[in-house]
Formats: C-alpha cells, structure tokens, sequence
C-alpha cells in the first residue's frame, strides 16, 4: 500500500514545490495547514498546537516540514518532532539552511552551540539536530541555499530594470525551490534514500548579485542593474515579508555580503544525485519566470 505522508508548510515556497513533486508519485498525500481548506486534501493545525499534530499525524509513515521565521521557532520544531515520535513514523524529512554537513553528534552540538552564538540560525539548527538525532525515523535533512524564488518577491522593480536583491559581490550559491521539492519527494517515497544530510544547491558554485542582474538583463533582452543598497531593499520589503523574516534575511545577507558562500564540487554532485539529474542552473529558472 502506498505509504501516507503529511506535508507541513504546503502552502510555502518549499512546501508547494513537495505537493507539487508527490502529485508525481503514488503517493497518497495530505497537508496540514492553519486554515481550513486552503489546500486539497489538508488538515486543520498548528506547529504551535501539539495535539493538532498528533491528529494530522495519525496514521502516517512519512513527515515534511520545515519552520517558520517566529520567535518559537525551535518550540515548534520539536513539537514535530515529538509527534512524528509518537505517531511511530518511519521517515521525517526537514528542510533546514545550507551549511557543511557535520554528522558526529558531539560535532553538531559544538556546531550548533558555535552557529547559534555567530548567527541567527540557532533555533533552526537545534531542530536540525534534534531531526537528525530521531534515528528511529530514518532522518532526512535537506540544506537548501539561497532560494531562485526569492526574486519573486521583486519582479517588477527587475522587470523595470533593478535587480534589489542585496547579494553582495563575493558570491552565494543559489537553489531552484523545484528542486528542494523533487528531493523531499524522493526521500519520502524511496526507501533507498539513506539517512542523513543533503546539500540542496544549484549547479554554478556561487552566483553574486551583479552575477544575478546580468542574467535577467541577457534573459529579458534589456539593462537590469544591480542595486545592492541593503536598507533600499529592506525598506522594499517592509510589506512583502512577515518582520521577523524580513529581518532574519538582513541577517543573512550582512553575512553574504562578508564571506563568500559557494558550493563545493562534492555538495553538487550529492545534490545530482539525490535528484538523479543535475539542479537546475539560475538561467534556466529566469527563462521559466520570464516566460511565464
Ligand atoms: N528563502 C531562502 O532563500 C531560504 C534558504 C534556505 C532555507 N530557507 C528556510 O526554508 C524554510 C521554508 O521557507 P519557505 O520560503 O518555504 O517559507 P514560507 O514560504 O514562508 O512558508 C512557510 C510555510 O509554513 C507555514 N507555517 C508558518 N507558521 C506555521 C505554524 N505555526 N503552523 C503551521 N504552519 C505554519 C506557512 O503557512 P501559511 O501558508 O498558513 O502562512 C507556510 O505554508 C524556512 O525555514 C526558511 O528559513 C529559506
């Protein structure tokens, strides 16, 4: 019988990209969602409300979920986890950030005690441990990098010849949120997938945010400019984006614009792997938006 699986967070940039993949398989597929009805074949529930999740768990064999920019971030993550535990189920899935895959647990625990004081990615590096500590669920964690999809949060400013998106200039790998969804939907319905961590990255090592600009410019056939301003962009944000992610995401990118954060060859190919084809590049993404 195919197994069931439960999504959370299916009506997110990654989570619809794993409904999207799992439609693909014989899967039989439900979601969780806060509202009802938002979504085919979902369930009402809260990463906040424990005994939701127990009940969108019940008879599962496969968890997704990733969690979201709040405060209780790593609450939420355990309650998941938690459940997932509870329910008995055989593979939970979790979408974290990209970062160098520590497997040993006393290197994760110096990594997440080292992550949290040096950044903001604490909480969701803590519920990545705890996910990959739950060995009896056969433990997938993917590490997506900067997602394509975040230029959608700003497609007319690109479309009137301004790419915003503050980079910086020593460049940053990139991942096609399709291909984040293809992999989740692998490791949930091929019991050939190991456990463990997957690098989710594109295929051009680091891309910089002139880097970025010139792809549109080549791709829509006209100037697109590279800004870079961080404060432009975080003031063009203010209502396109929760606070707290848009504020995490300044975060972020007050790193990129400090370190270079590429891809490394090996990352690449277990990224091709997993997906069973190369990831897609940055310019083939910009032809399907631009086309669409
Ligand atoms: N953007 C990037 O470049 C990037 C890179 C690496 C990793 N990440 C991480 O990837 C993860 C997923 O990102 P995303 O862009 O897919 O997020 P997203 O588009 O904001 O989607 C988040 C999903 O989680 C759901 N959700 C939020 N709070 C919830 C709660 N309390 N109970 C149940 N569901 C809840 C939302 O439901 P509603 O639809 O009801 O709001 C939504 O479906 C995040 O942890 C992010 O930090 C992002």
């Amino acid at each position: 019988m195919s197994p069931e699986v439960l999504v959370i967070g299916g009506r997110g940039r990654v989570g619809r990209e794993v409904l999207r993949a799992l439609q693909l398989t014989p899967a039989k597929v439900r979601a969780l969602v806060r509202t009802p009805g938002t979504l085919p074949h979902s369930v009402a529930g809260d990463l906040g409300d424990p005994a939701s999740l127990r009940a969108a768990m019940d008879g599962v064999e496969r968890v997704f979920f990733v969690t979201p920019h709040d405060p209780a971030e790593q609450q939420l993550g355990k309650n998941v986890i938690e459940a997932a535990h509870d329910a008995g189920v055989k593979r939970l899935v979790f979408a974290s950030a990209y970062h160098a895959d520590v497997t040993s647990r006393l290197g994760l625990s110096l990594f997440v005690g080292l992550m949290s004081l040096l950044t903001h990615y604490g909480p969701k590096l803590s519920v990545e441990r705890h996910v990959r500590l739950a060995k009896a669920m056969s433990p997938v964690v993917l590490m997506p990098s900067n997602f394509y999809q975040n230029d959608e949060l700003f497609l007319g400013e690109i479309r009137a010849g301004v790419y915003p998106q503050p980079l910086g200039t020593k460049g940053v790998n990139r991942v096609d949120c399709r291909d984040i969804g293809d992999a989740a939907a692998r490791a949930l319905t091929d019991g050939s997938v190991d456990a463990g961590g997957y690098p989710l990255v594109g295929p051009e090592p680091a891309l910089t945010g002139p880097a970025c600009a010139a792809v549109w410019a080549k791709v829509l056939g006209r100037e697109v400019v590279y800004d870079g301003d961080l404060e432009r962009w975080y003031a063009l944000m203010a209502d396109r984006m929760h606070a707290r992610e848009r504020e995490d995401f300044r975060k972020t990118y007050k790193i990129f614009r400090r370190m270079r954060v590429a891809a490394k060859p090996a990352e690449i190919e277990k990224c091709a792997t997993l997906l069973r084809r190369p990831p897609h590049s940055y310019e083939a993404y910009v032809e399907t938006v631009a086309k669409a």
